[in-house]
């Protein structure tokens, strides 16, 4: 492995569209930058980034996930920043909690909460011998706060996600305040999630309206400028630990 020195040691979940990719792209753009993708598929490829597969509902293999990540610890003395971004995220299942699948609920908890904590887990052990800052940022949503009706387990999956976060905060100030993890809520931006949303009957989703119109009237986000406002965020050492952040704020 012949690496230059890096700067950004960057690890993203969920790149193959939408935000995850508009985050790998920013990222990748810095200086002396490695970008990591866990990711489904989609090869994420360029001289400074690395693909490594995971269905991210095979909880069991993330920790094997880390050992492919290639990093020369010989090229690692300057790191000022290792930052696990938890984007990959699934709405599914979107419909009364009578009429959900048992399965697609499991996985909806699995992807959006169970992932991310045991993701965190490994990744405070494999950037802890690095020098510099290490952050987590988990993507939360406004979900987390005020209930959908048919998104009960995407807000209870992110809710849990800023409890979790603002937990582990407390954790990282007295175990290793090298580490810090903050959650940000992206918006309404435009993806594949918002039109899955766009897509629903009233009788699975009644406020389908509101998203219509807010993609008719163009208030809708790119995930370019979401990905640019969250990169801006960190690169400015605006970071705070424990801290929720909208991104809809800030720019985003
Ligand atoms: N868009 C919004 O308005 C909005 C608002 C609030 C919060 N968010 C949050 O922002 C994050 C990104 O959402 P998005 O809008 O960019 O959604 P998106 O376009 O649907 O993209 C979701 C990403 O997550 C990945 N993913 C889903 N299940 C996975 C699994 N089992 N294993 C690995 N990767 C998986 C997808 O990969 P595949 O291609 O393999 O499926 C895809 O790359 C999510 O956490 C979402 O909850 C979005």
């Amino acid at each position: 492995m012949d690496q230059p020195p890096v700067d950004h040691l960057f690890l993203i979940t969920g790149t193959t569209r939408g935000i995850g990719k508009a985050l790998a792209a920013s990222a990748s753009t810095l200086p002396n930058s490695i970008v990591v993708s866990l990711s489904r598929a989609a090869p994420f490829l360029g001289n400074n980034r690395q693909t490594i597969r995971i269905d991210l509902n095979d909880t069991d293999r993330i920790g094997a996930a880390f050992k492919h990540i290639q990093v020369d610890r010989q090229k690692t003395g300057r790191l000022t920043h290792t930052v696990l971004i938890n984007n990959a995220g699934v709405l599914d299942p979107i419909a009364p909690i009578g009429d959900c699948d048992d399965t697609l609920l499991a996985q909806n908890i699995r992807v959006n909460l169970t992932a991310p904590l045991i993701l965190t887990r490994h990744f405070f052990h494999f950037s802890r011998p690095f020098p510099g800052r290490k952050w987590i940022v988990n993507i939360t949503s406004g979900a987390s706060r005020a209930p959908y009706y048919g998104w009960s387990a995407y807000g209870a999956a992110k809710a849990g996600l800023d409890m979790a976060t603002r937990a582990m905060a407390m954790e990282f100030s007295r175990i290793d305040p090298t580490f810090a993890v903050c959650a940000v809520a992206p918006g309404t931006v435009d993806t594949a999630m918002q039109e899955k949303i766009r897509n629903c009957s009233t009788k699975q989703f009644p406020q389908v309206d509101k998203f219509l119109k807010l993609k008719n009237s163009g208030a809708l986000h790119s995930p370019e400028r979401a990905a640019t406002a969250l990169i801006r965020l960190l690169m400015d050492g605006k970071f705070k630990n424990g801290a929720r952040y909208d991104l809809r704020k800030m720019g985003g």
